[in-house]
């Protein structure tokens, strides 16, 4: 077997981003915001990734939970909701306890029973993945959780890819990268991962110079496709 490793982007691979505002929404007395959870949900996962970006290419780094807060007041105006200051609280609060997609724990355990390593390698802050992944479940099927903090840039930065090299010992070539952002699987492939990307909302390719080798619906054959390689 090729593959020694299948690394995994965090939010939007392993974590469902949008099931803070979906969960906001569905409770009682938030009528207003009912009406425009989706836009405030993409509005938000949009500016914190433009952030991410614009700070890498500026040199002005910053840690992922004030580019998330910094997107969520962005995605609040937007709307007009930026007075409701306890909806603000509680948004952020349900991003520390993101929900994983529903496939997720097997796929992991079946990875790591076939002797795969595992791991996540993420934009987020160490605290809030410790969260995550812990309100999901999965601590115990991975092997580390990777966390640009460590080298001081976002993704796509190549220092952060450089990051699997250096915790597993192994080459680009030996980790099977794993990310539903159609741009982080194009740079991991042009970093020398075997990419996938996982197209769950059946978007087209970003015109990035590198293509992701394997496109899936979501990560059920994961376990799969790192074996046959
Ligand atoms: C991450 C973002 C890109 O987890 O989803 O790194």
């Amino acid at each position: 077997m090729l593959i020694k490793a299948c690394i995994f982007d965090a939010y939007g691979t392993l974590f469902d981003v949008a099931a803070a505002a979906r969960e906001a929404a569905a409770e009682p007395g938030r009528d207003a915001f009912a009406g425009v959870w989706q836009k405030v949900a993409n509005d938000w996962r949009l500016k914190q990734l433009q952030y991410t970006w614009l700070r890498a290419v500026a040199d002005a780094h910053t840690n992922f939970w004030e580019v998330t807060q910094n997107g969520l007041d962005w995605a609040l105006e937007a709307s007009g909701l930026q007075a409701d200051a306890e909806l603000r609280e509680r948004l952020l609060a349900l991003y520390f306890e993101l929900s994983a997609y529903p496939e997720v724990p097997k796929m992991l355990e079946a990875l790591k029973a076939d002797g795969f390593a595992t791991g996540i390698l993420s934009n987020g802050e160490p605290r809030m993945l410790a969260g995550a992944v812990e309100s999901a479940g999965v601590a115990g099927v991975l092997d580390d959780v990777l966390s640009v903090q460590d080298v001081g840039v976002f993704k796509p930065h190549a220092k952060v890819y450089e990051l699997v090299g250096e915790r597993f010992g192994i080459t680009p070539e030996e980790v099977l990268f794993v990310s539903s952002n159609g741009w982080d699987a194009c740079h991991g492939a042009g970093f020398g991962f075997h990419s996938v990307w996982v197209n769950r909302a059946g978007e087209p390719m970003d015109r990035l110079p590198w293509t992701p080798a394997h496109v899936l619906g979501d990560l059920t054959t994961i376990p799969e496709l790192a074996k046959s390689l």
